[in-house]
């Protein structure tokens, strides 16, 4: 149904319509009584738990960051057979993000292309909501430093987001690799990476909660750079690693080099970062062994997409552009393997 009926009405609208539409939808579902249990029971996925992290997952299939920043769809996650979701980017201050237009699909490469930039209404208001969040339910919070923040202070970001929080979410997850915020990326160079992460762990041990901390890696790291920071997340202590955030590269793509100047900047999304998502799995294993947890987003669309990860070592799964596409019915599949 999602692929014949509801897929085509809602890519009749512009991306971000499209999914202001979904929300308000799903806000509604979410508040009508009874709603939730009868999609849950019309769905009917099969769940298997998993142990990792300290954690319980009720499956191993999990919404990647960025669909719900602001947290306001656990319920609904849960009900579509979601075993875990990543809210997030969240930064200390609530932000707009940048100019529209800056969300395109490319379905010919099922793909997506944003530049988003962190919109989200800010720690304080999100933590508010986690409050009530699903009981049972497994969240992970993405965090990250405001736009207006210079990367020599953005320390001070991450930690405000971190302290408030971590005692709300079942992990956190430290984002610099989001090619949507200017300079960002130089965050993930050894010496800055090593100060924030050494910030974040020492502000940890001053916390009630051992709240577990995952590193989120570009895709365009190149493979002495992967390893570099392979070697500072063991340092570190960390507790995991999600491979991986969107893709600044635009190769091998099937829609016109024309087409893809006219979108401009942004991050890639979905089946053209497949491979290279496997890839950097296969390498996180082969250097770091079979202990470190790895979560695995990027390229997930069908189901050979999902073994190839799992068979590459990953524990978890997370999806967002082939959940776009392909809706609950990927989730089902997912939770087959
Ligand atoms: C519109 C959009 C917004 C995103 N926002 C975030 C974000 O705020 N933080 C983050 O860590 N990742 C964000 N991502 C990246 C996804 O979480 C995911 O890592 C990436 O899209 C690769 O997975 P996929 O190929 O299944 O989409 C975003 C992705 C998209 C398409």
């Amino acid at each position: 149904m999602y692929k014949t009926i509801i897929r085509p009405l809602l890519f009749h609208f512009e991306p971000e319509k499209a999914h202001r539409i979904t929300f308000q939808l799903l806000k509604t579902l979410q508040a009508t009584p009874g709603a939730l249990p009868l999609l849950k029971w019309f769905i009917h996925s099969h769940t298997e738990p998993v142990h990792l992290m300290g954690l319980t997952f009720p499956n191993r299939v999990g919404l990647a960051a960025g669909l719900d920043k602001n947290a306001e769809l656990l319920k609904v996650w849960q009900a579509l057979g979601f075993g875990f979701a990543e809210i997030g980017t969240v930064t200390p201050r609530a932000q707009s993000g940048n100019p529209k237009p800056r969300l395109f699909r490319i379905p010919q490469d099922q793909a997506l292309i944003n530049r988003m930039g962190f919109n989200n209404q800010g720690v304080d208001k999100v933590v508010n909501r986690l409050k009530n969040r699903p009981k049972g339910y497994v969240v992970g919070g993405n965090i990250g430093k405001n736009t207006l923040t210079p990367n020599e202070i953005a320390i001070d970001d991450y930690l405000t987001v971190f302290k408030n929080l971590s005692p709300w979410v079942d992990y956190i997850v430290v984002n610099v690799s989001c090619p949507n915020i200017s300079n960002l990326s130089k965050l993930q160079d050894r010496e800055s990476l090593k100060l924030l992460l050494h910030a974040i762990m020492t502000a940890r041990e001053n916390l009630s909660e051992r709240t577990p901390v995952l590193l989120k890696i570009s895709p365009d790291l190149n493979n002495g750079q992967l390893t570099d920071t392979l070697n500072l997340i063991s340092e570190m202590n960390l507790d995991g690693v999600i491979a991986t955030n969107t893709s600044s590269q635009r190769k091998g793509l099937r829609i016109s080099d024309q087409e893809i100047q006219a979108i401009g900047n942004g991050g890639l999304s979905g089946k053209p970062l497949s491979n290279r998502t496997t890839e950097i799995i296969r390498i996180i294993r082969r250097e770091m062994g079979n202990d470190i947890p790895v979560i695995a987003s990027g390229g997930i669309v069908n189901i050979d997409d999902a073994r190839a990860k799992l068979d590459a070592g990953a524990n978890m799964l997370q999806l967002y552009t082939g959940f776009i596409y392909e809706g609950t019915r990927l989730i089902k599949q997912c939770l087959q393997l």
